[in-house]
């Protein structure tokens, strides 16, 4: 049987379940079933009761420095368009679950859009962000263009995608394109550290505040307001609801169940 390579590494560990990218020689270039690989691995940890938030990382010099160049190079439109490995990329919007990325090294093109696709970035200092698409003849596929321009406004958007130059984590951190910086050698114990807070809140609440803030991001402020007020009173209907609650006013630490 051909068993297809794997190129991410998974684990769960104290309710975080971890993907690390895993082609460091080249420098985590995104291939299709790269892509597959990460989005299957997200969903199972959707899935997965065990599993309270999802961190995804690089290995080597780099996150991820983009889609795989060698896979496109010979591709022609109606090929790439009928392949629709965009999809692929879509369902990670439909992840429940927060998603902390941690960045270090490079984090360009697909591999920029991967990271914004997560919830939260944490970047190691050495961290380069950028949209290199435009010297290649192409532009980005996977979202860069929205969720950028999104993040950081028109103009600022059109300098990076239009010149595609990189910019430093310190600039990402000025953009609030990133959470925190942090010297690389502490960024994987500070991304557990924030992983394990996040993972000791009710699930519930997690699920149900993430969703209401990527409709911040889409909808109009009045819809976004009822699609929160919504989720508001759906957790009055939740066991951890009461114990959150009973826990303050008995002055001792809740035990959240997830239900
Ligand atoms: N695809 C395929 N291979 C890649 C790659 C990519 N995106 N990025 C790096 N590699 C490979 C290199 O070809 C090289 O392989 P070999 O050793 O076999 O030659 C290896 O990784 C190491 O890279 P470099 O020798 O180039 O390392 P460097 O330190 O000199 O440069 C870099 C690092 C600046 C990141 C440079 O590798 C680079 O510019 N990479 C391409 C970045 C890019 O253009 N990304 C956008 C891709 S298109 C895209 O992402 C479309 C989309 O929106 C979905």
């Amino acid at each position: 049987m051909n068993k297809q390579a794997s190129f991410i590494i998974t684990a769960v560990e104290n309710g975080i379940g971890m993907i690390t990218l895993n082609r460091p020689k080249v420098l985590n270039a995104i291939n299709t079933a790269m892509v597959g690989q990460i989005v299957q691995a997200m969903e199972q940890f959707d899935r997965n009761e065990h599993v309270k938030v999802i961190v995804l990382q690089g290995t080597g010099r780099a996150f991820a420095a983009g889609a795989d160049i060698d896979e496109m190079l010979e591709k022609n439109t109606i090929e790439l368009e009928l392949l629709n490995q965009f999809e692929d990329w879509d369902r990670i919007t439909w992840v429940k679950k927060p998603i902390i990325g941690a960045v270090q090294g490079f984090a360009l093109g697909g591999g920029f859009e991967l990271a914004l696709c997560c919830d939260m970035l944490l970047a190691a200092d050495d961290a380069e962000f950028g949209f290199p698409e435009v010297g290649l003849g192409i532009m980005p596929g996977a979202g860069g263009t929205q969720r950028l321009t999104k993040l950081i406004g028109k103009t600022n958007a059109m300098k990076w995608l239009l010149t595609g130059q990189r910019f430093s984590a310190k600039q990402a951190l000025d953009y609030g394109i990133v959470n925190s910086l942090l010297p690389a050698e502490l960024l994987s114990e500070e991304t557990m550290k924030l992983a394990k807070t996040i993972s000791e809140m009710p699930p519930l609440s997690l699920r149900l505040i993430k969703e209401a803030v990527h409709k911040a991001v889409d909808l109009p402020l009045s819809e976004g307001m009822h699609a929160e007020r919504k989720n508001f009173y759906l957790l009055f209907s939740s066991e951890d609801q009461k114990e959150g609650m009973c826990a303050f006013k008995e002055k001792r630490k809740p035990v959240f169940k997830g239900i």
